[in-house]
């Protein structure tokens, strides 16, 4: 297969959903679809789960197992897919909101009965700020939810997004029966006895034979017709080219836990979903197909065993053919550099492997020298964009708690922000660090890992800070004005660009109607 060919049959993308909508269980059924795990369960250990918040250990653990399926390749009608992990624990968002620098889709998972949630909703934000295409699976139809209508008028109002069924339920809860799959012109009869069970697919182009009552009763029948008709009047044809431009989400409806409509969303996701597309630097956008190999790294996953201090940083191939034991530019540190046991993933194995393409994902050893975001290349001078901070939730002050441990406290911070645990902000009046996260839980994992991996120990203060804002003005003047009065809540981020830590949201509004000229960022990309 040439080049080209085996650019176009990859589909890199990633599941996401608020915590419990069924992401876990949607990526299980996709892998057993496609033959890369054999039982179901392979995939769910890899959740923190909410009871975790205290147990260290377990955390360490599930740590381990998320290296494994950070990234899980299969074949599934001749295309090589590979589905991205994201961690599900809302603690760990920012992880999530990197892992969507380096896929081409994403496929949103929504629990029927709950609609979109916080979670779904940022992380909607983060997909139309790419323009990364995306799909919707709307699940757990073997439950009572919300009417059809409403959650489709709920996710274009919410995630503002124009949608168009491709598929369409028949009743849920206790008289399901099934989807209407109008994709493909079939009726997915839902049975329910048994979770393992291979649904029965009719096909059924005519909606309007009388055969439609044998199979679902008068009543479901009737309606069917009836939301079907609504259904063309209300919603546009569907274009491909409206969900690849990012425009429209096609939205199917199942339920993952019984293995119900999941292969017709594969289906369609192979038909419609976008091979790798051109990737922006900050120099010039670049292509797939170019010949010269470049990537950037999204993520960095420390070892855990303290003792072998080395880290597996995780690279997206954006052009060209990546190969072993070749000499690349380290575009940052203007270093070249070869790497001779690159590794890929497929489901649960890893391997060595001797070149990637395009939407490949290859980890490599790293004994400390990249950071999320760096660029590799054969030699050009390029730098992909940086990956967007959001402001953290929560902040603290942190201190050295071992005034031996000066040293380890400073490089394990260090180390441990480059792989994008939290987010540190030094306060520019006083020096003092800041730790900002998602969730309690980053603190405590901090805490944890700095002293298990560096032997140092760290404290923390409390501070009255609600929000970090990136600041930018053209107006000098202004600016200066704002730094002279807001000297003592001004920090530099870990890249140094200026940050106003506002203390209330209070504070944030008045600052933003008094200086008028100065715009408050609320992510670092902008
Ligand atoms: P997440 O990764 O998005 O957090 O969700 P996950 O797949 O873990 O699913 C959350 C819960 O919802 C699980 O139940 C799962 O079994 C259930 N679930 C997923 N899909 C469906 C569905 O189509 N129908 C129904 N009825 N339930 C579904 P749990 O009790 O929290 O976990 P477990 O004990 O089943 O592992």
């Amino acid at each position: 297969m040439d080049f080209k060919e085996e650019i176009k049959r990859r589909r890199t993308f990633g599941i996401v959903s608020h915590p419990d909508a069924g992401k876990t269980t949607l990526t299980e059924k996709l892998l057993l679809f496609g033959g890369a795990i054999h039982v179901a369960g392979a995939v769910k250990n890899n959740k923190i789960k909410k009871t975790a918040t205290s147990d260290f250990m377990e955390i360490e653990r599930q740590r381990g197992i998320s290296v494994a399926t950070s990234v899980m390749g299969f074949e599934y009608r001749g295309r090589k897919i590979n589905i991205l992990d994201t961690p599900g624990h809302q603690d760990f968002a920012e992880d999530t909101f990197r892992t969507l620098t380096a896929v081409d889709s994403v496929i949103i998972v929504i629990d029927s009965a709950k609609g979109v949630e916080p979670q779904t909703r940022k992380l909607m934000e983060v997909c139309r700020m790419r323009k990364t295409p995306v799909m919707v699976f709307i699940n757990k139809l073997d439950r009572s939810g919300k009417d059809p209508f409403e959650l489709l008028d709920e996710i274009e109002n919410e995630l503002k997004i124009h949608v168009r069924p491709l598929s369409w339920p028949i009743s849920n809860g206790p008289t399901f029966k099934g989807v209407y799959n109008i994709y493909d012109e079939k009726l997915n009869l839902f049975s329910g006895e048994s979770k393992q069970t291979v649904e029965e697919v009719i096909e059924f182009k005519d909606i309007n034979h009388p055969d439609l009552e044998n199979y679902i009763g008068d009543e479901y029948a009737k309606t069917l017709r009836e939301e079907l008709e609504l259904i063309s009047g209300v919603y546009p044809e569907f274009e491909v080219k409206d969900y690849l431009s990012a425009d429209l989400a096609p939205v199917f409806f199942g339920s993952a836990l019984n293995n119900f409509g999941v292969k017709e969303l594969l289906d369609c996701f192979v038909d419609i979903a976008p091979y790798p597309l051109p990737v922006k630097a900050e120099e010039r956008e670049i292509g797939p197909f170019e010949n010269k190999f470049t990537g950037f790294v999204f993520k960095i996953h420390a070892n855990m065993d303290p003792n072998h201090r080395d880290r597996l940083a995780f690279v997206k191939i954006c052009s060209g053919v990546f190969q072993r034991n070749t000499n690349y530019l380290h575009v940052k540190a203007n270093k070249k550099m070869k790497f001779p046991s690159p590794t890929a993933f497929m489901a649960e194995k890893k391997s060595i492997i001797d070149e990637a393409y395009p939407g490949d994902i290859v980890g490599i050893h790293d004994t400390g020298n990249f950071k999320i975001g760096d660029t590799l290349t054969e030699g050009e001078t390029v730098h992909f964009k940086g990956l967007p901070s959001f402001s953290p939730e929560m902040f603290r002050y942190v201190e050295n708690a071992d005034p031996m441990k000066y040293k380890q406290l400073a490089k394990g911070l260090d180390q441990l922000m480059d792989e994008g645990v939290a987010q540190l902000f030094t306060n520019k009046f006083n020096g003092r660090k800041i730790i900002g996260t998602v969730g309690q839980l980053q603190f405590d994992v901090i805490q944890f890992r700095l002293e298990h991996e560096y032997g140092a120990k760290c404290k923390y203060e409390p501070i009255q800070m609600h929000k970090a804002c990136w600041i930018e003005s053209d107006d000098k003047e202004q600016l200066e004005d704002f730094r002279k009065r807001k000297y003592n809540v001004l920090a530099i981020d870990k890249h140094g660009r200026e940050v106003f830590m506002a203390e209330s949201p209070y504070a944030l509004q008045m600052a933003q109607e008094k200086f008028d000229k100065i715009k408050f960022h609320f992510t670092s990309e902008f």
